[in-house]
């Protein structure tokens, strides 16, 4: 069985040529993104022209429908890099990820927004029902006391404004056809006001952009965030591009934005396997998958699918076993019975005798393996996790050579980031005090902000006036190129961050020195606080204080 075991884990080894050659391929995926809409890589205008420098503030409602959970949250944006939230998180019963109708999700997306209220804001709640009762309310006349809500949701959609977006199609383990081509912020908006509850739903996002928000609103130092990411139930990537390589986005704005955060939809890159590693356990996953032969990526590194290969592998090992006996009921048979955790956890094990991984097989799939067996299937989870986060290396490499920040320039000249290259904790960050300039460059931010003005006039009061105090502008602090992630993977699988910087050592765009200069900061709780910058975007448009 251990010999076995380590012919595929040969399979899934991805050396250095692949992945430059994946890197080169994922660069000329985005590029074909940026020029023509139905491109492989979406590349999706998020409309949102600037990042944020930590000096917002408000109050703000956040929902996040993940690929797992719904977590809902009020954010409270301090205005000095730091915030306070407080948040629910609850399972997506799986009967509502494949719901007859768009509005039963939705409906119980609603349901938590009512409890989360009650829990955490019941006197708003409770002045604004007796208001209803009473007659005495509607909502456009009260909508001044209504709480903003930014929603992030993690799945492709087309954004029409900062508070419209049609869903383009359906991940992960959701499929709910109905909802396709509807607006996205419509069907929550309808199912909240059913429930006559104080909320307008004010801005939409998806969870990348949402990461990249968040992360440069906390990053340390004045550096601009590049790219946010994800690697969770899901992958994907959001980060700042150039307006004049977005050929495909014809505005009619003077002068034209410099820069837009663009959602890659990196999950759907080389969905025809030219240069994507396959194994026949690769071609099952997908074959059974409900959405077959989309997501290609994203099915050889999220957490979703990773449990599935290794389910795959062990299916394929097991016969050769003098040991194990599987009982015939064993959850090995069912799809999705093995939990990302359960890799984290085999990879992570130093226990005597893999006592650990022994006890998790035995709880999670009624299998009792002996020392040798574990070892091989161990050896098993170490090669998948290792290629998903080569691949997901891939994926930076790509954005950050695209992004010419490594390259010479009197901005990005001066690599000085010695130890910062770790992942740095929301924890930490929170408690790091960013140096604010003390020349303050505004016209960056009212720049971005009468561009929003005119961009989404046709969904918006005008504005009467722009931000009056001038603010400061984040610059790239020395050389460094900073990016923001979420996601269980990244979170919990020991290592991920390691591979990833090996992967993008073995890159020459990047090799040694680029790499250091590369700094990863997990941004937990991202996509609630990005959704909360975002509405409180919007309510600098609507000329709310
Ligand atoms: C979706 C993306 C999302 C990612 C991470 C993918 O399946 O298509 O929109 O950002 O998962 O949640």
């Amino acid at each position: 069985m251990i010999e076995r075991a380590r012919e595929l884990v040969k399979d899934f080894e991805y050396g250095k040529e692949d992945v430059r050659k994946a890197t080169r391929h994922f660069i000329k995926q985005m590029n074909e993104g940026l020029q023509r809409d139905g491109a492989t890589m979406g590349q999706i205008p998020s409309y949102v022209t600037s990042v944020p420098n930590g000096t917002e503030k408000g109050l703000y409602l956040a929902v996040d429908l993940g690929g797992t959970n719904l977590r809902i949250c009020s954010v409270h944006l301090l205005g000095n890099t730091k915030f306070s939230i407080i948040q629910s998180k609850c399972a997506i019963p799986s009967d509502l990820m494949l719901a007859k109708t768009a509005s039963d999700l939705f409906a119980f997306l609603a349901k938590e927004i009512r409890a989360f209220l009650k829990a955490n804001h019941n006197d708003q709640l409770k002045s604004h029902m007796i208001k209803v009762e009473s007659g005495h309310t509607n909502q456009k006349a009260c909508s001044d006391d209504f709480l903003r809500l930014g929603f992030t949701f993690s799945f492709a959609f087309e954004q029409h404004a900062l508070n419209k977006g049609s869903l383009l199609y359906w991940t992960k383990g959701f499929n709910i056809p109905d909802a396709i081509g509807q607006d996205i912020c419509g069907l929550l908006q309808t199912e909240i006001d059913n429930l006559h509850l104080p909320v307008i739903v004010a801005a939409l996002v998806n969870d990348t952009v949402g990461t990249l928000l968040a992360r440069s609103y906390e990053a340390p130092g004045t550096t601009m965030t590049l790219l946010g990411a994800i690697f969770g139930t899901g992958t994907n990537g959001a980060y700042v591009e150039k307006m004049q390589n977005l050929t495909k986005l014809e505005l009619s704005d003077q002068p034209p934005p410099e820069e837009m955060i663009l959602n890659t939809e990196w999950g759907s890159f080389d969905n025809a396997l030219d240069v994507l590693p396959n194994t026949p356990f690769d071609s099952i996953v997908d074959s059974e998958s409900i959405h077959p032969g989309i997501q290609m990526f994203e099915k050889r590194i999220s957490g979703l699918y990773l449990g599935e290969i290794l389910r795959q592998t062990i299916l394929d090992i097991v016969p050769l076993s003098t040991t194990i006996v599987i009982p015939k009921e064993s959850p090995l048979y069912q799809q999705f019975s093995i939990d990302t955790s359960f890799l984290s956890i085999a990879a992570g094990d130093t226990s005597p005798a893999l006592y650990v991984t022994r006890k998790e097989l035995l709880q999670t799939l009624d299998i009792e393996a002996s020392h040798e067996d574990a070892r091989a299937i161990r050896e098993l989870v170490l090669s998948i996790g290792r290629r998903a986060a080569r691949l997901a290396g891939v994926a930076i490499a790509g954005i950050v050579i695209k992004s010419g920040r490594l390259l010479p320039s009197p901005q990005n000249s001066i690599p000085n980031v010695g130890d910062k290259s770790s992942v740095v904790s929301t924890q930490q960050l929170l408690s790091n005090d960013r140096k604010i300039p003390e020349k303050l460059p505004k016209n960056f931010l009212e720049r971005f902000y009468q561009w929003i003005q005119r961009t989404f006039s046709s969904c918006f009061e005008p504005k009467p006036t722009l931000m009056q105090t001038p603010s400061p502008l984040k610059v790239e602090a020395a050389g460094i190129v900073d990016i923001g992630v979420d996601g269980s993977l990244i979170e919990h699988y020991p290592d991920f961050e390691k591979i990833i910087r090996t992967t993008l050592r073995d890159i020459e765009e990047i090799g040694l020195e680029g790499e250091k200069r590369i700094r990863i900061g997990i941004a937990k709780d991202g996509s609630g606080v990005g959704a909360a910058l975002v509405a409180r975007m919007a309510d600098l448009r609507t000329g709310k204080p």
